[in-house]
């Protein structure tokens, strides 16, 4: 019996006869001589046939194979210094499992809006396959940074009533009696409730903002990670996101060196990010753009171009702090020391990848929050649940969402956000 194997075990095998299952990636021959490039899933491999060492039947098989076409293939594992794994595999027998079309992703330029469209092939590609590994990476270091640091996994709802982030970019759906509900634009709220029970949660899951902006940072579906513990406030919030910032570039540099260097990522500044993070208020940010000749005044929100600049000049990402309660959200602690400020940050990267983050301390006074939340309009019935997590043992606490899909694009160095969501939603992109 032949042992089926996956590529990435490659050197377990030396000199054994092993079985591949997978599509060919490439394919080239000169005369007696077949070379296939086959990939599995986990990696890919130089596969010969020397038709001397072969049926006729088997070497025929060979010469009929496409692009993207699924095989089963046997062969000798032999160690070679040339080959990008240190292996080949000479074949010694093949299934044809199916004879593919012909693939419409050639090995030449596509326009985006083309491979757009054949997103479900396009995934197979050698950079789209490390970038998918590198989201996987991501996300398994996020969870294993949370769980070693006492937080809970708290999955909040999908379908909520509430507009936690502003109501402009909110998804109505209309279903259920009771009256309005929409897609969840964040999980905060709810994770509020869950702190009140287990101290410390997280949840992770897809959010939905109908944003009117076309830009390469903006998905109207994209995975958030929202995290929220009790009796922690506004420094030590900032303190637990660059440790988890950190501890998730350190583990992709430990694990994903072959994927970055698929994306031709420089590792030098992702290392170079891993050093304490700087502090900045909005009002020094305001100062610092308006010396590098930029239209913007005290209060004013910040757009890409804006948050660009913000760290142009800096090797780690900047946390700005402190900005105008004008134009953050309802439920930001105020500053006790500055009434006007809310006790929140934005985490920028490095690189022009812009804001990565957004966190904040909670409001925890009943009163203050009540007037908040009517300030901003927002009908107070549906929020009466929240308000009441202040009337029965309110606590400090604070927390953040890390924009999911906008720190993989920056770890792995992609400046389009399409690219880094397995099927990308937004304004003027459904399909496939
Ligand atoms: O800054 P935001 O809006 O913060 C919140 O939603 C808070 N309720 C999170 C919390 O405190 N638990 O969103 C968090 C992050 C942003 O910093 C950004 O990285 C990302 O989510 N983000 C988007 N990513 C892709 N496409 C969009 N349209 C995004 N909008 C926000
Ligand atoms: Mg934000």
């Amino acid at each position: 019996m032949i042992k089926k194997a996956y590529l990435k075990d490659i050197n377990q095998y030396k000199g054994k006869e092993i079985l591949i299952e997978g599509w060919i990636r490439n394919k080239r021959s000169s005369g007696k001589i077949q070379f296939l490039i086959i990939r599995d899933g986990t990696e890919e491999i130089q596969a010969v046939a020397f038709k001397p060492n072969l049926d006729e039947k088997i070497f025929k098989l060979c010469e009929h194979l496409t692009l993207e076409s699924s095989v089963r293939i046997y062969g000798l594992v032999r160690a070679d210094k040339r080959a990008p794994s240190g292996y080949e595999l000479d074949i010694t027998n093949i299934e044809i499992i199916q004879i593919a079309d012909e693939f419409p992703i050639q090995k030449k330029e596509h326009g985006v809006s083309f491979l757009l469209d054949n997103r479900h092939l396009w995934l197979r590609s050698r950079k789209q396959n490390a970038l998918l590994k590198i989201r996987h990476a991501v996300y398994y270091a996020i969870c294993e940074y949370l769980n070693k640091n006492g937080f809970y996994r708290f999955d909040s709802p999908i379908l909520t009533p509430n507009a936690c982030e502003g109501t402009t970019t909110l998804f109505e759906v209309p279903y259920f009696d009771e009256g309005s509900a929409y897609l969840s634009q964040s999980g905060q709220l709810y994770l509020e409730t869950g702190i009140m029970s287990l101290g410390r949660v997280y949840d992770f899951g897809p959010t939905f903002r109908a944003e009117k902006s076309k830009t390469r940072k903006h998905l109207t579906e994209f995975w958030m990670m929202d995290a929220e513990a009790a009796f922690v406030e506004h420094k030590e919030n900032m303190k637990i996101q660059e440790e988890l910032i950190r501890f998730v570039i350190r583990s992709v540099l430990k694990k994903n060196m072959k994927e970055l260097s698929i994306l031709k990522r420089d590792v030098e500044k992702l290392k170079k990010a891993d050093s304490p993070f700087k502090i900045i208020t909005y009002k020094d940010m305001i100062e610092i753009l308006q010396s590098k000749g930029l239209k913007i005044q005290y209060g004013d929100d910040m757009g890409v171009q804006e948050e660009e600049m913000v760290t142009e000049d800096s090797d780690v990402p900047i946390f700005v702090e402190k900005w105008p309660k004008e134009i953050k959200a309802f439920y930001m602690k105020i500053d006790r020391e500055n009434p006007d400020l809310s006790l929140c940050s934005d985490l920028i990267a490095p690189e022009c990848f812009g804001e990565i983050i957004g966190g904040s301390q909670r409001e925890d006074d009943y009163d203050i929050l009540k007037a908040r939340i009517e300030e901003e309009n927002l009908p107070i019935e549906d929020y009466q649940w929240y308000l009441d997590l202040r009337k029965y043992g309110t606590v400090p606490h604070s927390g953040f969402g890390v924009g999911f899909e906008r720190l993989i694009g920056w770890i792995s160095g992609v400046k389009h956000i399409r690219e880094v969501i397995p099927f990308p939603r937004m304004i003027n992109r459904l399909n496939p």
